[in-house]
């Protein structure tokens, strides 16, 4: 079918507003509400077996692996490694017979990750894949297979696919966690009715639109700008990142908020803007702690919270971002919202090709 831009200016505008659908539309597939189980493939190994898990990726969709080796880890405390696709083969990496092995990909056709998922088969590694396309080789490789249903996704950088892959592995998370026996139905309950309001908050998160638009003309002038998050707000801090370069062609680190003391903050001026991804809970103020180091440098902080965080931290930033208040398993999903909007509104400003960014493929089919 013919794919437009509806009443979109660009079709990463529109793909980002699609999210709280597909997300919806990819958690109906994963989670059961009847029973508020989280309901998976069956696969044809035994996942209570699986002892270590290699996630390996590229671009957004590595981002998306972050945040969930932060999951398995932590719901089924089975140990993650966690690489980039063109590093994986070359670094000879140790693969115990009997893992698992976790591609996760948009186009199912990047060449390093395809490649990286042939060599851990060849390691005897079973082969799992999020995966958008389900027509790929990757899909066709796959053992489980777990499709994310984001629809057809033209922008270059990677908008729409990385939530949908965030709505999938936190199913597989608490699937593997039942697996292990560290579940328990209530736990596992909750995390489904968590993970079911995600689309709603995503679209609170998106009524933020115009104050998003706002904050446009303080990043748009900067030559550097840093991204600082902890936990799971590392990878979206990285992702925040990503994003800015990609499609606004202006320089952007993400940082673990706390290792910025490590380096970066050495590069703190006025000139630079701060964006501080720290909604409230458990790590909150450990970063408002980083995110002050900042300040006392003449940063300018840019705060994304929610009203709890704001209320609390807000105080001498530049300018300050309120999300709803959201349990922080659906946090990644939610904050992956202004993160993508500002990227996309800083391009606007600039009068990038917001669709089509210079050097930059869908899909990267050679090494
Ligand atoms: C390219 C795209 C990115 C994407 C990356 C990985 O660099 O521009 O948006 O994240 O490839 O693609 P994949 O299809 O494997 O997710």
């Amino acid at each position: 079918a013919m794919i437009d831009k509806g009443n979109h200016r660009h079709f990463m505008q529109k793909e980002i507003y699609e999210q709280p659908i597909v997300v919806a539309q990819t958690l109906r597939s994963y989670l059961r509400r009847i029973d508020d189980q989280v309901s998976l493939p069956v696969p044809d190994f035994d996942l209570s077996a699986i002892r270590r898990v290699t996630i390996v990726a590229c671009g957004t969709s590595f981002y998306a692996g972050m945040v969930a080796k932060y999951w398995f880890e932590q719901f089924a405390r089975v140990p993650v490694d966690l690489d980039v696709a063109s590093e994986f083969r070359y670094r000879a990496p140790v693969m115990e017979d009997g893992g698992l092995a976790l591609f996760i990909s948009q186009s199912g056709e990047t060449a390093d990750t395809l490649a990286a998922l042939r060599h851990a088969r060849a390691e005897g590694q079973k082969i799992a894949v999020v995966v958008n396309v389900p027509t790929s080789s990757m899909a066709r490789e796959a053992d489980l297979l777990l499709p994310t249903h984001a629809g057809p996704e033209i922008g270059v950088a990677s908008t729409k696919a990385f939530t949908c892959q965030l709505a999938v592995l936190a199913a597989l998370a608490a699937n593997f966690a039942r697996a292990k026996g560290r579940l328990t139905p209530e736990d596992e309950k909750a995390i489904v009715g968590h993970l079911a309001e995600a689309p709603a908050a995503m679209n609170q998160a998106l009524a933020q639109d115009e104050a998003i638009q706002a904050l446009a003309p303080l990043i748009a002038p900067a030559r550097d700008v840093l991204y600082l998050g902890r936990g799971t707000d590392y990878p979206l801090a990285l992702e925040g990142a990503l994003k800015l370069k990609e499609i606004s062609y202006i320089h952007a680190e993400g940082y673990a908020a706390g290792e910025m003391k490590h380096g970066p903050i050495a590069l703190i001026d006025e000139a630079v803007p701060v964006i501080v991804i720290a909604p409230s809970g458990p790590l909150f103020e450990k970063t408002v702690s980083n995110m002050q180091e900042v300040q006392a440098r003449g940063g300018k902080v840019v705060l994304i919270s929610d009203e709890e965080g704001i209320e609390a931290a807000g105080e001498g930033c530049l300018a300050t971002l309120a999300l709803p208040k959201v349990h922080p398993l659906i946090a990644p999903m939610v904050y992956a919202v202004p993160v993508q909007l500002l990227a996309y509104h800083v391009a606007v400003l600039k009068g990038t090709d917001v669709d089509q960014p210079r050097n930059l493929a869908k899909s990267v089919t050679v090494e």
